[in-house]
């Protein structure tokens, strides 16, 4: 008998994943793997949501899976999938859609944001997305989700449609938990906006090393340290809090009370840091060009992961047929 959680995440394969979504929520997913039943999804029906290239996506969700599998989600431990691949997602979410107020997915600030963002192509993707991404999760009753900060109010949604599905047709889902990353909102280099692959602000998790540093050496710090001689307030500095998650306690302070006395400047503070970061993803890096030749493998990695997650999936539905009435 299966005692142990059910933990479910998801990630777009938006062709590059970055640091943000490493900290955020992939390393989580790692160290959740040894003690729950993890599936991982690569959500690609989210990522049509807004325009993109149809040619190109299929590397795109390779290139994803590659990187998933590089930075250590290990597919004989986990379930990693392509959520195309379950169409059971798109069914359950007609059914979520059919008891989900207009109003709740209107108060979405992701979707007030992407509204603002995609102004030319407003579609009901957009506004419906949270609803598919309930169903991503209930699909396969789903207890834990490890995600970054951005997601929250879409999964306190999900709870909501939890409660409402269960209390109009019975006892189905659980009311699934969320866990924050390590990191649960990074700021991209600009020092302003959350790190994303749209805002081209990131350092992906298999940058190279002359590129790590071509993006830090430009990268905003403490915007009131214009001189060298100044001292800087590392509280305020987005630099300085990259370092919380790649330097050693010792780096961090020296680096701390150099940056007050300005006794280190911007620069020799981002070189430590780009060491740092290149240190850290050097071997996801390597493994991840190891993965580039074998794409073969990977298919056979995510198609084991459908055959996996659609048994789980059939089950669910069934019984949800049932529960509204559709099963004759
Ligand atoms: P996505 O693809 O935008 O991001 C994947 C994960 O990375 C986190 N993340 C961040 N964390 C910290 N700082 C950042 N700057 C940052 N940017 C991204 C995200 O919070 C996310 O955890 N809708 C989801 C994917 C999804 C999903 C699901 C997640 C679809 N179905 C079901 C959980 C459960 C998304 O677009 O994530």
């Amino acid at each position: 008998m299966d005692r142990k959680k059910r933990v479910f995440s998801g990630i777009q394969p938006t062709g590059i994943i970055h640091i943000g979504n490493y900290l955020g929520a992939i390393k989580r997913w790692i160290d959740l793997i040894p003690k729950y039943n993890c599936i991982f999804s690569i959500v690609d029906y989210h990522a049509i949501t807004v325009m993109y290239d149809p040619k190109e996506f299929p590397n795109k969700i390779l290139e994803a899976a590659k990187v998933l599998v590089a930075s250590g989600i290990d597919p004989d431990k986990a379930i990693l999938f392509v959520q195309s691949t379950v169409p059971e997602h798109t069914e359950l979410q007609w059914i979520l859609n059919s008891i989900t107020p207009i109003g709740d997915l209107e108060r979405m600030t992701q979707y007030k944001d992407k509204k603002q963002q995609n102004a030319d192509n407003i579609n009901a993707g957009l506004l419906t997305y949270p609803i598919l991404m309930a169903s991503d999760i209930l699909l396969y009753k789903g207890e834990v989700v490890p995600v970054g900060e951005d997601q929250k109010q879409h999964l306190e949604l999900t709870r909501e449609i939890v409660r409402r599905f269960n209390k109009r047709f019975g006892d189905t889902f659980p009311e699934p938990q969320t866990l924050l990353g390590v990191a649960p909102r990074i700021k991209g280099l600009d020092g302003n906006a959350k790190m994303s692959k749209s805002l081209n602000n990131y350092i992906a998790l298999v940058e190279e090393k002359d590129e790590i540093w071509n993006k830090l050496r430009v990268a905003v710090t403490d915007p009131a340290r214009k001189r060298r001689t100044d001292p800087g307030n590392p509280d305020i500095c987005n630099i300085f809090s990259f370092h919380k998650y790649f330097s050693s306690e010792e780096e961090i302070k020296k680096i701390d009370n150099g940056c007050r006395t300005a006794e280190i400047g911007c620069i020799d503070c981002k070189k430590i840091l780009a060491e740092n970061i290149n240190r850290t993803i050097t071997p996801i890096r390597e493994r991840k060009r190891e993965l580039d030749s074998r794409d073969n493998e990977i298919r056979d990695i995510l198609y084991n992961g459908t055959e996996k997650a659609k048994s789980i999936a059939e089950k669910t539905m069934d019984e949800v047929r049932g529960k509204i009435g559709v099963k004759f």
